[in-house]
């Protein structure tokens, strides 16, 4: 028996002006996303951007229904956008942005398990990794891979 250890190594900004200018960029794109949910249920509103390898930016936004798993988050709303109008194209980096009844949320929104399971396989289908940014107003984080946000991930690429 040998005892292991896990370290992950990601980044954390208190403001959005330490990061890189490319970076901010996607966290505004991932504010204004949340423009686009629906969410008269739960009144969070969550956005997502995905920068793709070509640079296009797309979209997404958490959308509910009365039948409450037909909703979809943010997160997978923009990756199956993507990956569906972009199929060839490999995804760089996804930003997560939340509201909790349109005010910002001071501390990121974590990303649900079935997001993470979803952001595994597309890290696997284009064979790179994919790079996770999750913003609060107050603090921010960078990861640089899935497999740090889900390690031990299920058919896990070795990136
Ligand atoms: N939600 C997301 O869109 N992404 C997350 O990372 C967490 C949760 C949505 C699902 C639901 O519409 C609302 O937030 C409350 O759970």
């Amino acid at each position: 028996m040998t005892e292991k250890k896990l370290v992950i190594d990601y980044l954390e900004y208190d403001s959005l002006e330490e990061m890189t200018p490319q970076d901010q960029e996607l966290v505004k794109a991932a504010d204004e996303a949340r423009k686009g949910s629906y969410s008269p249920y739960s009144n969070f509103q969550v956005g997502a951007a995905l920068r793709l390898e070509n640079g296009l930016i797309i979209k997404g936004a958490n959308q509910e229904n009365a039948a409450y798993p037909s909703g979809l988050c943010a997160e997978r709303t923009a990756m199956f956008a993507a990956s569906a109008n972009y199929p060839d194209v490999a995804f760089d980096t996804l930003a997560v942005s939340a509201a909790d009844h349109g005010v910002q949320c001071e501390l990121p929104a974590s990303p649900c398990g079935n997001c993470r399971q979803v952001m595994a396989e597309y890290q696997k289908k284009y064979g790179k990794p994919l790079k996770i940014i999750l913003a609060g107003q107050k603090r921010i984080r960078k990861f640089w891979k899935v497999d740090d946000v889900l390690p031990f991930i299920f058919d896990s690429l070795k990136v």
